[in-house]
């Protein structure tokens, strides 16, 4: 049957009938805010590259997460920056128990019992070089090499009282590395938050900016997943769940609608997608030249990113969870 007896408008005439038929209304607590924290106290720093977040110190964030907390907000995402002592080629800052994030974690704790505390776990910002792991000796990333320090540095968030770990390096066995490590300190119950299909993207641009966390030479090609290929992309989500991931990732999450989506339908675990700093600062630049209404822009990109398959998505809009969605 098809028009005259059927019209589609019918089932869009008035605004009540469309929200009926609409899909529910993303609650708060099926976002994760991404924020960066800093050493020291009373600093609140713009990111240039990402209009309206800040590099936090812990007593900072403190007090910016209590107007993300009343809405309805349940979990951030932690990424860590250093100053004091010097980036090394093993990144092994990244593991100190007085790092920014490990020394964060029991502040934001006792602030916020139930906040739901998960910690982004890579080396790339405390390696001298800027990789996500040791070299080797061709000048490529040491794979066994960053597992171990990798697996040590998710302990030290989980001993600071990490909720979750999320390791973000795409190194081949990080998972079952990281949780030998975390069963074997006793730390049983914690997420183990896979960022398992992650691109090479150039949607990192504005956060490597506030990490400032570029590689100083070279690419992350080697490690992180090509755009280009789909089926190996896929499988990597697949060794990460058979690894004993708890949960899965896509990120970035825009570009990858249809990697999200059949990675939903393969999978029962969770599925965070990451809406990366380049998907959000672009509708910024958009919008700040007047060629989208930013909030209309970020909430159409999130219900994309859920009606395509997420269970949870990260994003840098989860402060502004109210002006989009209420
Ligand atoms: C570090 C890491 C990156 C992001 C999250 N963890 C950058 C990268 O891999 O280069 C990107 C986050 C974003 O763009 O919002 N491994
Ligand atoms: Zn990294």
């Amino acid at each position: 049957m098809g028009y005259p007896d059927v019209r589609l408008r019918r089932l869009r005439r008035t605004a009540a009938i469309r929200d009926m038929f609409a899909m529910p209304v993303p609650g708060p607590e099926k976002f994760v805010w991404p924020v960066f924290v800093v050493e020291g106290s009373g600093r609140k720093e713009p990111i240039a590259s990402m209009p309206g977040q800040f590099r936090y110190s812990a007593d900072e964030l403190v007090k910016a997460l209590g107007g993300v907390v009343a809405q309805g907000v349940k979990s951030v995402l932690l990424f860590g920056q250093m100053e004091r002592g010097e980036k090394d080629e093993c990144g092994t800052a990244a593991a100190d128990p007085a790092g920014a994030v490990q020394r964060a974690i029991p502040m934001l704790r006792e602030a916020y019992p139930d906040l739901v505390i998960i910690t982004d776990v890579c080396l790339c910002a405390y390696t001298s070089h800027g990789h996500c792991g040791p070299r080797d000796a061709t000048g490529g990333v040491d794979n066994d090499a960053a597992c171990e320090m990798l697996a040590r540095v998710a302990v030290s968030h989980a001993r600071a009282g990490a909720d979750g770990v999320a390791p973000s390096a795409m190194m081949d066995g990080q998972i079952a590395a990281i949780r030998a490590a975390l069963d074997e300190e006793g730390f049983k119950d914690t997420l183990l938050v896979s960022y398992s299909t992650k691109f090479a993207s150039s949607m990192y641009g504005p956060f490597r900016d506030a990490e400032n966390s570029a590689p100083g030479q070279g690419d992350r090609k080697g490690y992180q997943a090509d755009f280009r290929d789909g089926g190996t992309a896929l499988r990597e989500s697949a060794f990460d769940e058979a690894e004993g991931a708890d949960a899965l990732m896509v990120k970035p999450a825009l570009y990858y609608l249809d990697v999200l989506s059949k990675l939903s339908e393969r999978t029962d675990l969770p599925i965070f997608a990451y809406n990366t700093s380049g998907e959000y600062s672009m509708i910024h630049a958009a919008a700040e030249r007047g060629w989208c209404d930013m909030h209309d822009a970020a909430r159409e990109s999130l219900y994309a990113i859920f009606r395509a398959g997420a269970t949870c998505v990260i994003s840098y809009w989860a402060p502004f969870y109210r002006e989009i969605f209420c």
